[in-house]
Order: C-alpha cells, then sequence, then structure tokens
C-alpha cells in the first residue's frame, strides 16, 4: 500500500474525529456544564416541591380522623380505625366513604320562583296566572309539542305516573324508580349530593294534576324528610 497516499484506515479516522470532538468541547466548557446541570436541576426542584406538597397534604386537617380501636394491656394500640366518626368537621370531606346511600335519577325542576307563568308576551293558556310566584305556589309547566294534538295529549299523560297514595317507602329506591321524583336544586351543588334527600330540602313528586296538602316524610339512609308534591 502506498501509505502516506491511501484512505486512512479506521481506527485513525475514529481518533482524529474524537480529538476533534474533544477540542471542540473544550471550547464550549460553559455551554456543557449547563447542559449537566439542569436535569439535574430540575430533579432537585421536583423532589423539593413533592417535599413541601406532601407535608401540606399530610397535616391533619387534610387526612381522614383516626383512633385506637384496640389498645393492648401494655398500652400500645393493635388496631386503629380511620372514619366520619373520628373526624373533626375539617377531615369529614377527606374521608372515603364506602357504601354512600344511593337515590334513584331525579328530574331538575325549575325553583317556585320562575316556573311558566302566562305573561303578555306568552299567554299561553294552560299556564297559571303570574300570581302564584309570590306565594311560590306555581306549578311545573312542561311544554309537549306536536303535529297531532291528540296523540301528543296520549302520549305526555304517560310521562308522568300517577301516584297511587300513600306510597310505601319502605324500599324508597324501589318506590321513587315507580314514579318521577324532581329536585330544584341547581345541577352544579349536586354532583356529590343531591340536596333533595338531605333533612329540611323537599323532594317534588311530578304528577299530572296537583294533590292539595300531600306531605310524607320518608326515610332515606341520610336521615328523615318530608315529600311535597308539585304539577
Ligand atoms: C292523530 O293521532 C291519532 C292517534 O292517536 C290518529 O287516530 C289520528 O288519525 C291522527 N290525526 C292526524 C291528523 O294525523
Ligand atoms: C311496605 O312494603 C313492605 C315490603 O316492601 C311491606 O313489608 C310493608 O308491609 C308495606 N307497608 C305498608 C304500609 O303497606
Amino acid at each position: 500500500m502506498d501509505g502516506s497516499r491511501g484512505p486512512a484506515g479506521f481506527a485513525t479516522q475514529a481518533n482524529a474525529l474524537l480529538r476533534k470532538n474533544l477540542c471542540f468541547q473544550k471550547r464550549n466548557v460553559k455551554t456543557n456544564v449547563c447542559i449537566t446541570v439542569f436535569p439535574i436541576l430540575l430533579c432537585v426542584l421536583l423532589v423539593v416541591m413533592q417535599g413541601i406538597i406532601n407535608r401540606e397534604i399530610g397535616k391533619p386537617e387534610y387526612r381522614c380522623g383516626c383512633a385506637c380501636v384496640d389498645t393492648a394491656a401494655d398500652g400500645s394500640c393493635r388496631r386503629t380505625e380511620c372514619g366520619v366518626q373520628y373526624s373533626t368537621q375539617d377531615q369529614v370531606a377527606t374521608c372515603p366513604v364506602p357504601s354512600p346511600p344511593r337515590w334513584p335519577a331525579v328530574l331538575q325542576l325549575p325553583p317556585p320562583e320562575s316556573r311558566a307563568v302566562r305573561t303578555a308576551s306568552q299567554p299561553l293558556h294552560g299556564l297559571p296566572g303570574p300570581a302564584c310566584r309570590h306565594t311560590r305556589s306555581c306549578p311545573a309547566a312542561f311544554l309537549v309539542t306536536g303535529g297531532n294534538r291528540s296523540l301528543a295529549q296520549s302520549l305526555s299523560g304517560q310521562l308522568f305516573p300517577a301516584l297511587s297514595s300513600p306510597l310505601n317507602f319502605s324500599d324508597y329506591l324501589h318506590t321513587l324508580s315507580k314514579i318521577v321524583s324532581g329536585s330544584e336544586a341547581p345541577a352544579s351543588f349536586r354532583q356529590f349530593l343531591e340536596p333533595s334527600f338531605t333533612p329540611g330540602n323537599t323532594l317534588y313528586i311530578v304528577q299530572p294534576r296537583c294533590r292539595p296538602n300531600f306531605l310524607q316524610t320518608v326515610s332515606v339512609n341520610a336521615g328523615t324528610k318530608p315529600l311535597k308534591l308539585s304539577k
């Protein structure tokens, strides 16, 4: 082989490339240090943030309350139980609810002061006069439209089954799923708990005709509550 003129061997090429790169990197020391240190810095920051967050959410007011339910003879605790019953008011929201009370589907009803009434711009026959808004006694009106009046009437007559009184609420889920119940609570309030099923609030039963003075108290898991009828 000619030697001086021939193509360089692999080792020679690699060696040259390595030297060239080393030389190049040496001129950019600061850049290289930055590239190396940045991920380390990021990791340190994450660890510090995790520590702060863990310490904050580990505080007693963000944890379900616990108590020792079984103490051994030497005073050590054998079994700890956590739950709503051992929590303060601040802690209750963080407790798991293993078997939440169930309730049937509830129809959204407008609050009594916003229900449809007959006005000059809306002179629909069958709507009550505006006076009932002041006494909060307006029935909830449902608008049914269709080309064939008799067909629409017979179909909409089936929408809200009439009540066979008195209701037997010993199995309230079963009873309430046979009738149409309603709530006037805004939907944004009931993502976790429907206010109608808490004591002191009203659960409506939607009926084709209002019945006067229908009041019945129902026992659900959450407590007792009165029922009120509305059209
Ligand atoms: C309306 O519906 C009824 C059935 O409920 C039917 O007998 C009648 O022919 C329909 N009328 C028209 C105009 O379509
Ligand atoms: C209500 O229904 C339960 C069974 O679901 C029955 O045992 C009870 O006697 C009923 N109560 C009344 C008042 O009908």
